[in-house]
């Protein structure tokens, strides 16, 4: 009788209390700021407050740039939060003061400065680029949470600059290209991550993508392609051709709206080497005479321009139009990759060597770079190469080195007088996956986690400070050999661009992962607001599976560690109010449950959707590619099937030089049988350094087969499951065998017979072992 009015009580207080913090709160959001500026100066107290209808007031003498800065981020406020603020150009007060001049006392160095108090926030800077990096500051002081409208802003001073010139992004437009109206878009967002540089990577083997007027078979037979497997997805069919290149006035319109958002375009024409595509145009420029395809294999092509006065002629008439289209200062001239056996085998260029009295192949493509380098800096412009270009061995001093073998090349070339970009491979190359899990979309499997993007050090050891100086930036590149779409190309750059972007533009002493992390939430919030389609790996649940009597252990984590999961195991979605995660779940092994968790900030914004597995014994028993080994790490992909055409395609993790897998561990006591999915793809891979060392085994019958091999693949065969009825379907395939009386925990190793060279790799989708005979 006493019990339950005193539980009702204790809920009317907790209401009540809850409502009464929520009328009066004097809780004011912290700054959340990403990049996080060089110095942050909280004052102790006060706020203020932001509301619809607030002035806000440009003091810039008239200057329409500055006019144009504030409308924008206007704009931006009400599109994303939906607050409602008003342009002035001048006078008045304002709620806001966007204040440009050259006197303003900042320090000189300072991009910008926001002082907050007593009733106004002010953003002043010497330049318009100062400006408007104050108003992406003030944007993020504005959207503190996911919250709408009114928000308080605590008082306080912002004083900014950023620690490297060039921060940068590279956009491979040639293996898969961007609407105009989505590099748009992503020159929106980098420019809200304070990124200076959009590398523009436009031509390659796979498609030249920019219209060069002279040249009309540039984008009229080089900027056409026949599908690469998944592609018939997007151009309809596996007959229709992937074509597509940007026009010169759709080039301008880029130029000019990156501008405006302080970024500059540097285009990329790849020289001597990912040539395919201009040679199937004009096979004149090659050294064998022939006309190739233009290239329907991911890797390296062997087709490089003819190292002589006609492609140098046709390369300076293509950089004319190039020039012309972009004002930048540098233009990247590629250089890496250029596999040289086409050079060698032809009299002619072994000849030319000889006749310019060159040591190699090495020497003859710095000759080629040198020549290419000379005529930009006649044309007052400054040559940007990948790594490779130090090996030629004749680098004009002004060319900049960017660095993707790990962060050798930069500091090569800064040792040589250079100065350098930093684009290490892996670690800043967003073709690779953000987790270890299944659900992540093709790339390369090498994990580089948004932590790792995060503790990437741009500041190499063993450089002298003069050295160090050369370091003009740091750059992360989006390869899109897997990225057909643009949504694919934003779940692979987006939250890791916020990692890298700090690491170029914060102080070195500003870098603290933990710091980041707990201003991530408000970033996503963001993304979201702005309608980004950003990766959630770094807070996906993740279950793991243990053994524990009759029932199933089930252990749910995160890669971050950050937030609170929550859990359902009723089939219903999981909410803010969903069960706790706390310690390992026991669930029964002999029957489904149908387990599903998501990740919450303690304020309840969803931080990872949910993940669902189906627990119970057989779930014990089942792998997929992803949680097996694959045997040798030769060309380690994940790559997606080419079927079905329409809707989600199964992901393979594959070693395509060899198509074995480990399963370690299995729990073999009382299996009697081995269930597999496989699939089909085509071999579309031209690695010419590997291509010799793929492993072809031997068929045993016609359509070839899986084996299986007990401990190691040298092992007894413990089954063996013909393929020759998948060999018949687009489709995945089950097939199912026997096995002896196995006991205890052993590698099973599985491998596809055949040779993928000649046009079908096997691979396999998912493994299942039962205690019932098939
Ligand atoms: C490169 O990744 N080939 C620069």
């Amino acid at each position: 009788m006493f019990r339950t009015p005193l539980a009702i009580w204790l809920v009317l207080v907790a209401a009540l209390v809850a409502g009464s913090a929520m009328a009066t709160t004097t809780t004011v959001p912290a700054w959340s700021l990403i990049p996080q500026p060089a110095v942050l100066q909280p004052a102790a107290s006060g706020a203020v407050r932001v509301a619809d209808g607030d002035r806000v007031v440009v003091e810039a003498n008239g200057n329409q740039g500055a006019y144009g800065i504030a409308r924008r981020f206007v704009a931006r406020m009400a599109a994303t939060r939906g607050l409602h603020l008003r342009v002035h150009a001048t006078g008045g007060h304002g709620r806001i003061v966007f204040h440009l001049d050259p006197t303003v006392d900042i320090q000189p160095k300072a991009s910008y400065r926001i002082d907050i108090g007593q009733g106004q926030i002010r953003v002043s800077a010497h330049t318009l680029r100062g400006l408007f990096y104050g108003g992406v500051t003030l944007g993020q002081l504005l959207t503190p949470d996911a919250g709408h409208g009114a928000v308080r802003v605590a008082d306080g001073s912002v004083i900014d600059h950023p620690r490297f010139a060039w921060r940068g992004f590279m956009l491979d437009s040639a293996r898969h290209f961007q609407s105009v109206a989505d590099i748009k878009k992503m020159i929106d967002w980098m420019a809200l991550h304070k990124l200076d540089v959009l590398h523009w990577h436009l031509t390659d083997d796979q498609g030249w993508r920019l219209q060069i007027k002279r040249y009309p078979k540039l984008t009229t037979i080089g900027a056409c392609r026949k599908v690469i497997g998944p592609d018939a997805a997007l151009t309809g069919g596996p007959d229709k051709p992937y074509c597509g290149f940007y026009t010169q006035d759709q080039v301008r319109e880029l130029v000019r709206y990156a501008a405006q958002r302080f970024i500059t375009i540097v285009p990329e024409i790849e020289i001597p080497g990912h040539a395919q595509a201009a040679i199937a145009a004009y096979p004149e420029l090659g050294v064998t005479g022939r006309r190739p395809e233009v290239s329907t294999d991911w890797g390296i092509n062997a087709w490089l321009y003819a190292p002589d006065q006609r492609s140098l002629h046709f390369l300076e008439n293509v950089l004319d139009e190039v020039m012309a289209l972009f004002p930048s200062r540098y233009i990247h001239v590629g250089g890496d990759e250029a596999y040289k056996a086409q050079w060698k085998a032809s009299p002619e260029v072994r000849a030319r060597l000889k006749q310019l009295g060159l040591k190699d192949m090495d020497a003859l493509q710095g000759w080629m770079i040198d020549r290419i380098g000379a005529y930009l800096d006649a044309h007052g412009r400054t040559l940007i190469g990948w790594d490779e270009i130090l090996s030629g061995g004749s680098l004009p001093k002004s060319a900049v080195v960017m660095s993707w073998h790990g962060v050798s090349g930069a500091v090569k070339a800064a040792e040589a007088g250079h100065d350098a970009i930093l684009s290490p491979s892996p670690v800043l190359y967003l073709d690779h996956v953000q987790s270890s899990a299944h659900d992540e979309p093709p790339a390369r499997p090498s994990v580089e986690s948004l932590k790792d993007v995060y503790m990437f050090n741009p500041s190499p050891a063993g450089l002298t400070s003069i050295q160090a100086n050369h370091i003009l930036g740091v750059q992360a590149n989006l390869w899109t050999e897997y990225m057909p779409t643009f949504a694919r190309d934003q779940f692979a750059v987006f939250p890791r661009m916020a990692a890298w972007a700090e690491v170029a533009w914060s102080p070195a002493a500003a870098i603290d992962w933990s710091s980041f992390i707990r201003r991530m939430p408000a970033q996503l919030a963001r993304y979201q607001a702005l309608g980004i389609r950003y990766a959630d790996s770094a807070w996906a649940p993740r279950f793991t599976l243990a053994r524990q009597g009759d029932d199933i252990q089930v252990a749910l984590s995160n890669q971050t560690g950050q937030g609170e999961i929550r859990y359902t195991t009723d089939g219903s979605t999981p909410t803010p109010h969903s069960s706790a995660y706390t310690q390992a779940l026991e669930l029964p092994a002999n029957k489904t449950t149908m387990l599903r968790a998501a990740t919450f900030t303690d304020a309840g914004q969803l931080l990872a959707a949910p993940r669902t597995r189906h627990i119970d014994a057989a779930s014990l028993l089942t792998r997929n590619s992803d949680q097996l080994a694959t045997c040798t790490q030769q060309i380690p992909l994940r790559i997606e099937d080419d079927r079905p055409l329409h809707g989600s395609r199964p992901v393979y993790k594959v070693d395509i030089g060899n198509t074995c897998w480990l399963w370690k561990n299995a729990p073999l006591d009382g299996v009697r049988a081995i269930t597999l999915r496989v699939g089909n793809l085509p071999w579309n891979y031209k690695i010419p350094y590997v291509f010799d060392s793929v492993v072809a085994r031997p068929q045993a019958t016609p359509g070839g087969e899986i084996d299986v091999h007990l401990d190691t693949c040298d092992g007894p065969r413990i089954a063996r499951l013909p393929l020759a009825g998948a060999a018949k379907s687009m489709l995945q395939t089950t097939l199912e065998a026997t096995l002896p009386e196995l006991h205890g925990m052993h590698t099973l190793c599985l491998f596809a017979t055949g040779d993928p060279r000649k046009g079908t790799i096997r691979v396999i989708d998912t493994v299942r072992l039962s205690h019932a005979k098939p």
